[in-house]
């Protein structure tokens, strides 16, 4: 502080001007607002009272001698408080044309959280309908023996299946599962009946992938063993599942042929886009297969270590991306298979 009376001694000079420019930065810098910067800019910098001008006419007060020295730290402390006013200065009107462009009303942008794949979607309804009978969920591994995948379910020798064309080998003796039934062995090795289980899981083929065809997709197996247990099983639990899951008016079971099950049947339901009317859906056909089916043949049976005088079961394989692609109207299986978001997103639950 410069004496309230009379010229101060230049060490009071120096001391003042440090002073000021202390303060007077700090308040500068530390306007919270274009107002409050400019108060202080009155107080600091104002030309009428504003203390860098008492400051000033102070040096004139002084001996000349000291004046080369008080000049300087004038100017230091002008600078310093004429910079620490320009920099809050725009900092300031920065921040209010930020503010400005910020629209609050503008809605936020859309994240998309995720949702159960179509093909999950399906697989865990058709679970969720067997759950209900009484069924429970089996799994079994991808990389399978040749045994469990063929041998064991009576393939013969020499099956086309077996074929290089179809199964992906991983070495001799095993590979890449090419259907879920081998869960049937395991299962049947395992527990004995009465046994009532689905088995959902992915199996692999070397098939093109083009629109209707993958290399690797979803099955799902379904297998019921037990004392006295005949088709009249099969068809009535196949038919009660076609019209939860389908709300089918309509089915058909059609003789077929499976190694591993004797009588083997096809089930088609009504195809729902034509109502049986015939479209290019069903090819004209009025009907959709959903599903392959049949008696365990004793051989299966016998092969898992089960009596097969004792005990009668029937089993069922269905593919719940042709299902999805059913229900989805797709046009191409591969949508369901390349994880598009865009694809996804359309459908997803
Ligand atoms: N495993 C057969 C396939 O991949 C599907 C199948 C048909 C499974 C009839 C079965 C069945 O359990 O009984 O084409």
């Amino acid at each position: 502080m410069l004496p309230d009376s009379g010229p101060p001694t230049l060490a009071q000079y120096l001391q003042a001007a440090s002073d000021l420019t202390t303060r007077g930065v700090a308040a500068l810098t530390g306007a919270p607002s274009a107002d409050a910067l400019e108060e202080a800019r009155i107080q600091l910098l104002g030309d009428k009272r504003g203390e860098l001008l008492t400051l000033q006419k102070a040096l004139g007060t002084l001996p000349p001698e000291h004046r080369r020295d008080a000049g300087r730290a004038f100017n230091e402390a002008k600078t310093a408080l004429t910079n620490a006013l320009d920099e809050r200065r725009a900092a300031l009107s920065r921040g209010a044309t930020a503010h400005a462009q910020l629209d609050l009303t503008m809605p936020g942008r859309q994240r998309w959280v995720g949702g159960k794949h179509p093909v999950t979607v399906v697989i865990d309804e058709i679970v969720g309908i067997f759950r209900e009978l009484g069924f429970t969920v089996a799994l079994g591994p991808e990389s399978e023996s040749e045994w469990y995948n063929f041998g064991a379910l009576n393939f013969p020798p020499d099956h086309p299946a077996m074929d290089l064309h179809d199964t992906l080998y991983l070495g001799e003796g095993t590979l890449l599962r090419t259907h879920t039934s081998p869960v049937q062995i395991r299962t049947l090795q395992r527990h004995a009946p009465p046994i009532r289980i689905l088995a959902p899981g992915t199996v692999f083929r070397r098939d093109p992938f083009d629109a209707s065809h993958a290399p690797a997709f979803a099955q799902i197996e379904g297998l019921a063993v037990d004392e006295g247990i005949s088709f009249v099983d099969l068809k009535a639990t196949l038919t009660h599942f076609a019209r939860r899951f389908f709300g089918a008016t309509r089915t058909r079971f059609r003789p077929s042929f499976f190694p591993f099950t004797e009588p083997s049947a096809e089930m088609d339901v009504e195809c729902r886009l034509c109502a049986g009317r015939g479209c290019s859906a069903c090819k004209g056909t009025g009907w959709m297969e959903i599903l392959g089916s049949g008696m365990v043949h004793p051989r299966v049976l016998e092969a898992a270590g089960i009596d097969s005088e004792r005990y009668t079961g029937w089993a069922f394989g269905m593919g719940p991306a042709r299902i999805a692609m059913q229900r989805y109207d797709l046009p191409d299986i591969r949508l369901l298979y390349d994880s598009d978001v865009r694809f996804l997103e359309q459908v997803a639950e």
